[in-house]
C-alpha cells in the first residue's frame, strides 16, 4: 500500500498514522516527526526547521522534498509506505509525482481527513505529546492514566512548541493557502477519498481500513 495522509493540523493525521502503519506493516514517514526528531538531536536540520516551525510556516520544499525522497529510497519503502504532512503545497506534490514517476510507482491512495475548525483548535490546543517516545495524548479525549506522564514510557508530557495559538492560526492559515489546494490535485487523478475525521479515533479507523481494504 502506497497512502498519502492529508488534512489540517490537528485533523488526527499522526493518531490515524500508527494505526494505519501497524495494520498494513508499512513504514509511517513523517516530515513533521523528522524535523522534531532533529531538534531534538540539536542538527542542522532541527535548528533550520525550528524557525518555520515555530512560526507555523513550512519549512522550504528543497530541503523537505529531499529528506522524503531520501527517505524512500530505504528498502523498507519497496513494500509501501505512508506518507503524513508530505506533500503540502502543489511545488512539493509536483516533485513527488515527478520521483515517483521515475521510479514506476503508483500510488494507491490519498485520504483526506477532514475536521471542523473549531474542533481542529480544541485538538491541538488540548494535544501533549512524550518528548522520549513520540507518543501523543489529549488531555480530553485521550488523556494518559496518570496526569501528564507517558503510558509508555514514564516521560512527562509536553506541549509541542508550534501548539500555541499565534503558530496555530497560521498553520490553519498555511493549510488554507497552501496544503487545500493538494485535494484539487489529487481528486483529478481520481486516487483521493474524503474520510470524516469528526468521529471518534476508532470510528475513523474503522472507515479508513474500510477504504484501504477495498483497494488493497
Ligand atoms: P506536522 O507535524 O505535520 O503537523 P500538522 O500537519 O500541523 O499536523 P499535527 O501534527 O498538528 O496534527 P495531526 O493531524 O497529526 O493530529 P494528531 O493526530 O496529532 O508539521 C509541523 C510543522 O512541520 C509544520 O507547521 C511545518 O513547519 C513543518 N512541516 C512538516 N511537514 C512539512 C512539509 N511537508 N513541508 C514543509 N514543512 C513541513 O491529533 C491532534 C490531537 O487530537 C491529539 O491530541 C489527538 O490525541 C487528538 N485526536 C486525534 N484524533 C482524534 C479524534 N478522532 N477525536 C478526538 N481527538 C482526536
Ligand atoms: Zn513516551
Amino acid at each position: 500500500m502506497k497512502i498519502i495522509l492529508l488534512g489540517p493540523p490537528g485533523a488526527g493525521k499522526g493518531t490515524q498514522a500508527v494505526k494505519i502503519a501497524k495494520e498494513f506493516d508499512i513504514p509511517h514517514i513523517s516530515t513533521g516527526d523528522i524535523f522534531r526528531q532533529n531538534l531534538r538531536e540539536n542538527t542542522d536540520l532541527g535548528k533550520l526547521a525550528k524557525e518555520y516551525m515555530d512560526k507555523g510556516l513550512l519549512v522550504p520544499d528543497e530541503v523537505t522534498n529531499k529528506i522524503v525522497e531520501n527517505r524512500l529510497e530505504k528498502n523498507d519503502c519497496q513494500k509501501g509506505f505512508l506518507l503524513d504532512g508530505y506533500p503540502r503545497n502543489v511545488e512539493q506534490a509536483e516533485e513527488l509525482d515527478r520521483f515517483l514517476q521515475g521510479k514506476g510507482i503508483h500510488l494507491d491512495c490519498v485520504l483526506n481527513i477532514e475536521v471542523e475548525k473549531e474542533a481542529l483548535i480544541e485538538r491541538i490546543t488540548g494535544r501533549r505529546v512524550c518528548p522520549n517516545c513520540g507518543a501523543t495524548y489529549h488531555i480530553k479525549t485521550f488523556p494518559p492514566a496518570v496526569d501528564n506522564v507517558c503510558d509508555k514510557c514514564g516521560a512527562q508530557l509536553i506541549q509541542r512548541s508550534d501548539d500555541k495559538l499565534e503558530s496555530i492560526v497560521k498553520r490553519l492559515e498555511v493549510y488554507e493557502s497552501q496544503t487545500k489546494p493538494l485535494i484539487e490535485h489529487y481528486t483529478k487523478k481520481g486516487i483521493l477519498v474524503n474520510i470524516d475525521g469528526n468521529k471518534s479515533v476508532e470510528e475513523v479507523f474503522e472507515d479508513i481500513k474500510k477504504v484501504l481494504g477495498d483497494r488493497g
